[in-house]
């Protein structure tokens, strides 16, 4: 089968250009940026926001995984233009053109708990996926990923939790904790994430999201049946920030200082993340390959050896 993967050059994606194509598939990578971390697939310099461009490269798929866009919780806050355009526009020109082409879609999203551009975009986004199913039979597929960490994950511009404590870590500087350290997130790796997407679109059919004429209804009484057919992905466990924070120092083996700060705009204390992995569980068979401390310290090894290339940005 031909995937296109847009976002195929970001952390998320270009794992899954090395699973699908080491599953046999053919890969072509739809990315404004060219590839950073893999040879593997055709790569197609493309904008999201080019419907042409994107109608071109859905045409030579069978399926689509779109993990292009914009990511950052308070980074977004002063940019909404931007994130809107790229998350949400960008996805309404996947999303139209897999529909008139009759491809299926994986659209990937996230638990949207917090009120910043970002997250707003992300729910957005999902909600027109459930809308095109509604109203024009799109065949797509809602993937929530929950924290998702690992090698290749950018460490500049979005500060995301793992890459930044190791790298501060490494660098002999404290560990920053916004906000009290018990809000509890859930911790996936990165090829677990890939493996857990490729056994998705091999239950494309199972997994689907079916027309239902009580999503209308539910998007405005709390959307439990909307809900219900969307498919979580992260580890099923829930780790407090504090406690993620004791196994990474544990995977660096080197005296830790941390530091609490108030929260940052766009982001809540006290949020609790756990995937509810039930549905993905019983669709597709799929289960975790790759154990917390052993990803950690994987995670450790790949920003050790990019220690200059953080310090210069450009990682
Ligand atoms: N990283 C996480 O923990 C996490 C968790 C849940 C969901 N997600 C979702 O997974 C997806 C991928 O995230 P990631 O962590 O790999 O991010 P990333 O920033 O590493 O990758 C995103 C890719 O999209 C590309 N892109 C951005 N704007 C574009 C545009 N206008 N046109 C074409 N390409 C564009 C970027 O060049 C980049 O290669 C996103 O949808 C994100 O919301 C990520």
């Amino acid at each position: 089968m031909k995937v296109l993967i847009t976002g195929g050059s970001g952390f998320i994606g270009s794992h899954c250009v090395d699973a699908f194509a080491a599953a046999g598939h053919d890969v072509i990578v739809f990315d404004c940026v060219a590839p950073l971390h893999t040879k593997a697939g055709d790569h197609v310099i493309g904008e999201l926001l080019d419907p042409a461009a994107v109608d071109k490269a859905v045409t030579r798929s069978d399926f689509v995984v779109h993990a292009g866009g914009l990511l950052g919780t308070h980074e977004t806050v002063l940019m909404p233009e931007e994130v809107v355009r790229t998350n949400v526009l960008g996805t309404l020109n996947v999303l139209q053109a897999t529909t008139r082409h009759g491809r299926g879609l994986i659209n990937i999203s996230k638990p949207n708990v917090w009120l910043n551009p970002y997250s707003i975009s992300k729910d957005t986004s999902e909600k027109l996926c459930f809308m095109y199913v509604d109203e024009f039979d799109a065949r797509v597929i809602a993937v929530k990923l929950y924290n998702v960490y690992g090698p290749r994950q950018k460490y500049s511009r979005v500060r995301k939790a793992i890459p930044t404590w190791i790298v501060e870590a490494l660098n002999c500087r404290p560990i920053e904790i916004f906000g009290s350290g018990v809000a509890t997130v859930d911790l996936i790796h990165v090829r677990d994430v890939a493996r857990g997407i490729l056994a998705i679109v091999e239950k494309f059919e199972t997994c689907r999201l079916r027309r239902t004429v009580e999503i209308a209804n539910d998007v405005y009484c709390g959307f439990p049946k909307h809900n219900e057919q969307i498919l979580e992905l992260g580890s099923g466990k829930s780790i407090t920030v504090k406690e993620s924070v004791e196994a990474l120092a544990s995977a660096l083996d080197i005296p830790v200082e941390v530091r609490h700060l108030p929260m940052r705009r766009g982001e809540i204390d006290g949020t609790r993340l756990c995937a509810d992995m039930t549905r993905i569980t019983a669709l597709t068979g799929f289960r975790l390959d790759i154990d917390l401390m052993e990803g950690l310290r994987e995670t450790v090894g790949y920003y050790k050896a990019k220690l200059a290339e953080a310090a210069d940005g450009v990682l």
